[in-house]
């Protein structure tokens, strides 16, 4: 009789055990007419005064004969941008924008004087990199220029003086200096930052203050520019501080705000940020566990826009996100330089599907940074140049650009030390070719997904996948190639449903025509 209910029991543990570790996690992708267009410009990228980004990174100098450059700036990190489609580019900071004065870093270069990066490791700057340089590079990429201006140091003249000096295109003060300068036309710079971490190194104010004179700032900034239209970006939020959104988009009027932003990093302890490659499990837990927050945040923000704005005039903008961990120490000014492996592939992969998910109010996102800082996108040593595993994101991601958002719902995730395992985001663009991209989070285990697209007219199945043999895995100057997207033929398509085993910490985007 024991041993009957013995059998008994062991045989249904199994079956449990057995079915579930059968059982895929269900997707479905669905189209609804209501859903929103997923913004190219959430492919955004940062570009600050700060340790080699700017300064032996992207400028070389217009003096360089070693490195072929345009204007100074890399050739091969052009030609690099413009594969990636970069909607968009913010200059000059970060912290560094609150002590950077415009007015030093444009005309004769002999004539510029120095400034002290004082956030970044003190190094002295010649400005000889300025409004010009970044301008006409947007230009040569095709790329919005987002202009991030001083309130912390600066004054409301100095910005609308910006404003005057980029975009005006009649008689002018500052259009007649642009055009003594070597510029005829102006760039009609439509994004500006008003002030940057204005509750921390932009100025230390609260939000109540910073609400009062970002209503000064933003009062003045449009009707210098003749037809141009400004579009005013305030000071935002950092990660759950959600007084500083609430308080904004009480006190100041929606007719001077056309977006708030938000900064978020994916960094577990401020004092103590880990390796960017030698992380072991504990260290990736902790990473994924804070990159994962972003949905919560990023929800939780739009709550309360949504409660204040409930049309939907103002933007949510994330204007920095990405892994931060401690600078490789054998780097010259290597400040804030940091390698980049799978772990930031995973980081990556989810805060965009993120950003997608939530394309309704997020316009613009920002990865911090694009070359040699922080979660970069490439990264140099002197005249060598090399893309990161998350370039390789970023391409991927390329087919979301613009189209429309698929919403999709994921049943009975599985869980990685209780996050969820898998994260997805689907869009269609305007061929009608439907994307779905997918990242498995699970340092060890594959996952069985079923993706249901039946009400969608789809016969074919590509796809590509991004991963490597293991977490910590990068592309170095020695080994450029390590990580790069692969051809992913995996996926069974039958009956409507495509089956996918995915790959532990992998990312795939499949296609479907
Ligand atoms: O991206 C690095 C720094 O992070 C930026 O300068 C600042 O805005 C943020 O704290």
């Amino acid at each position: 009789m024991k041993i009957l209910r013995y059998t008994t029991i062991t045989a249904a543990l199994f079956l449990i055990t057995f079915s579930n570790a059968q059982d895929p996690i269900k997707i479905s992708v669905q189209e609804d007419a209501e859903a929103p267009i997923v913004s190219k410009h959430i492919y955004g990228h940062f570009a600050e005064h700060l340790g080699r980004c700017i300064y032996e990174g992207l400028y070389v100098g217009e003096e360089n004969k070693i490195i072929p450059n345009t204007e100074g700036v890399r050739n091969d990190i052009i030609a690099a941008l413009k594969e990636l489609d970069i909607p968009n580019l913010r200059w000059p900071g970060g912290c560094f924008a609150d002590t950077y004065h415009w007015k030093d870093g444009v005309g004769p270069k002999e004539n510029r004087p120095t400034i002290v990066n004082r956030w970044w490791g003190g190094t002295t700057e010649d400005n000889s990199f300025g409004t010009h340089n970044f301008l006409n590079l947007c230009e040569v990429l095709e790329a919005e220029p987002y202009l991030s201006a001083n309130v912390g140091s600066g004054t409301v003249q100095e910005l609308i003086d910006w404003v005057q000096y980029t975009n005006h295109d009649g008689i002018s003060p500052m259009a007649d200096w642009r055009r003594e300068n070597g510029r005829e036309e102006p760039w009609k710079v439509k994004y500006w930052g008003v002030g940057n971490e204005t509750w921390g190194c932009g100025g230390n104010m609260t939000a109540e203050y910073y609400a009062d004179i970002y209503r000064q700032y933003a009062t003045f900034m449009p009707g210098w520019s003749g037809e141009t239209e400004v579009y005013r970006i305030a000071s935002g939020a950092s990660e759950d501080d959600y007084h500083w959104t609430e308080t904004l988009m009480k006190n100041v009027p929606h007719e001077l705000m056309e977006a708030v932003a938000l900064h978020d990093y994916a960094v577990f302890d401020w004092n103590d940020k880990g390796p960017s490659i030698n992380f072991d499990e504990e260290i990736y837990f902790k990473t994924m566990e804070q990159a994962l927050n972003m949905e919560e945040y990023v929800a939780k923000h739009i709550e309360i826009m949504d409660k204040y704005d409930p049309e939907g005039k103002v933007d949510l903008f994330v204007d920095e996100w990405g892994g931060w961990y401690d600078a490789e120490p054998e780097v010259a000014n290597g400040v804030l330089f940091q390698q980049n492996t799978i772990r930031d592939v995973m980081i990556a992969g989810t805060v965009l599907n993120t950003f997608n998910n939530h394309a309704r109010r997020v316009k613009m996102a920002n990865l911090a940074q694009m070359v040699n800082v922080l979660q970069a996108v490439i990264l140099t040593d002197e005249e060598k140049m090399i893309k990161t595993p998350t370039y390789h994101v970023m391409h991927m991601y390329k087919v979301h650009h613009d189209a429309k958002l698929l919403p999709t719902k994921v049943e009975d995730n599985m869980e990685y030390r209780g996050l969820p395992v898998v994260s997805v985001s689907a869009s269609k663009d305007e061929a009608g070719k439907v994307h779905i991209s997918l990242v498995n989070i699970d340092p060890e285990k594959n996952v069985e997904v079923e993706v249901d697209i039946s009400t969608l007219d789809i016969k074919k199945i590509e796809g590509n996948i991004l991963t490597s043999e293991k977490l910590q895995d990068h592309n170095s100057f020695d080994n450029p190639e390590k990580v790069t997207p692969k051809e992913f033929k995996d996926s069974k398509l039958k009956k409507g449903k495509i089956s996918i085993a995915i790959p532990a910490h992998s990312l795939i985007v499949l296609q479907g025509s």
